[in-house]
Order: C-alpha cells, then structure tokens, then sequence
C-alpha cells in the first residue's frame, strides 16, 4: 500500500497569504538601512525563498547550516553549525529565518553566535512556533503560526528528511516515519 499523505493543518493557500502578511511586517518593523536574511537550514529554505520575494525592500540573503535533530523527534539541545555564513554581519541589520521553534534550544543559541559577531540589530521569524514545548525563553519577533504540539511536515520541514517538497503543511499519518 503506497503511505498515507500528511494530514493538512496549513494549506498553501493560508501559508502564501500568511508569508505576504510577514514580508510586509518585517520591511516595515526592521529600522532602514543595509538588511540580511539569513536562512537556517535545511528547513527554512522554502519558506526563506517565499519570504524574502514578499519582502519590498533590498536585502542580502546568506545560509547557516544547522544540525540540531538528526532523525529524532526530540531535541538534544545540542546544535552543530555544518555551514557558516558566507557575509559579515557586523553593523547589518540581520532576520534571522527559521522554519519552526520548537523548544527554543536551536534558536537561542543561534542568536549567541550571531550577536558575538555584533550585527546592527537582530530579528528572528520563524514560519510556525509550538509554544506549549517551549525550554528557553528566546523571543521570536515574526510568528508566522502558533500550532499544537504535533509533529508537522511540509514547506521545507521534514521526517527523516521525507515531505520537505510538499507544498502544504500537514501531520504525518500515525505508524509513518518521524
Ligand atoms: P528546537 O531547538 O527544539 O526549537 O528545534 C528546532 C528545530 O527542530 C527546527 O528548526 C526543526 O528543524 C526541528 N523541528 C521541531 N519541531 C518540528 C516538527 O514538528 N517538524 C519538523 N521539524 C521540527
Ligand atoms: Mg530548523
């Protein structure tokens, strides 16, 4: 029997109109001057493509590479940069893109790293947050959703790196890899 498609909880519709709303909100919230997008991936990268596009400002874009999870569900709080950025942020305005924060762990210590290089200011946006799995109080400027504390796929996040291509955000079916 081929596997069951996730369920949807965020269509692409809502995701699109949700991301036009976040791109206006952050070019009108970042004070002016020289701005970069940094995308953390391998989650964010969808989201970052949509979110920078709705974004009417110039802007830089770079990449972090991350490796927090592994095939486990569960963060072990212990992140590994596989990747660093390519531009200085020193004096940049800098938005952070993450996909989901889930217990903050991977996002609070991002941050450290990123302020340690003394950027002009600091903004995160994460496209979907599960506050009840919250560890650390990290502030998060730009939710895109607040959801439930369930596993979800889709737009860019994965299960054992399965349904990053789905272009909705849905729940893996019970008995399917996490
Ligand atoms: P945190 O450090 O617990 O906040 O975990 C953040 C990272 O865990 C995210 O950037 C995702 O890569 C991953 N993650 C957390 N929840 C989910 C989920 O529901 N689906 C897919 N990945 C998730
Ligand atoms: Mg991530």
């Amino acid at each position: 029997m081929p596997p069951t498609p996730p369920r949807p909880l965020l269509t692409t519709e809502a995701i699109a109109s949700r991301v036009s709303a976040l791109g206006t909100e952050i070019a009108t919230g970042i004070p002016e001057g020289q701005l970069t997008v940094i995308g953390v991936l391998r989650g964010a990268f969808i989201f970052m493509a949509d979110l920078v596009r709705a974004i009417p400002r110039p802007l830089r874009c770079d990449f972090l590479g991350v490796r927090s999870y592994g095939d486990a569900t569960v963060s072990s709080g212990i992140v590994e940069i596989t990747s660093d950025l390519l531009l200085p942020i020193a004096d940049e305005h800098v938005l952070l893109v993450e996909d989901i924060v889930d217990t903050g762990l991977t996002l609070q210590y991002l941050k450290e790293i990123l302020v340690a290089r003394h950027p002009r200011s600091l903004r995160i946006c994460a496209l979907l947050s599960k506050p009840s799995r919250r560890r650390v109080d990290v502030k998060v400027d730009f939710i895109g959703f607040e959801i439930p504390d369930q596993f979800v796929v889709g737009y860019g996040l994965d299960a054992a790196q399965q349904h990053r291509a789905l272009p909705y955000i849905g729940l893996v079916a019970d008995g399917d890899p996490k």
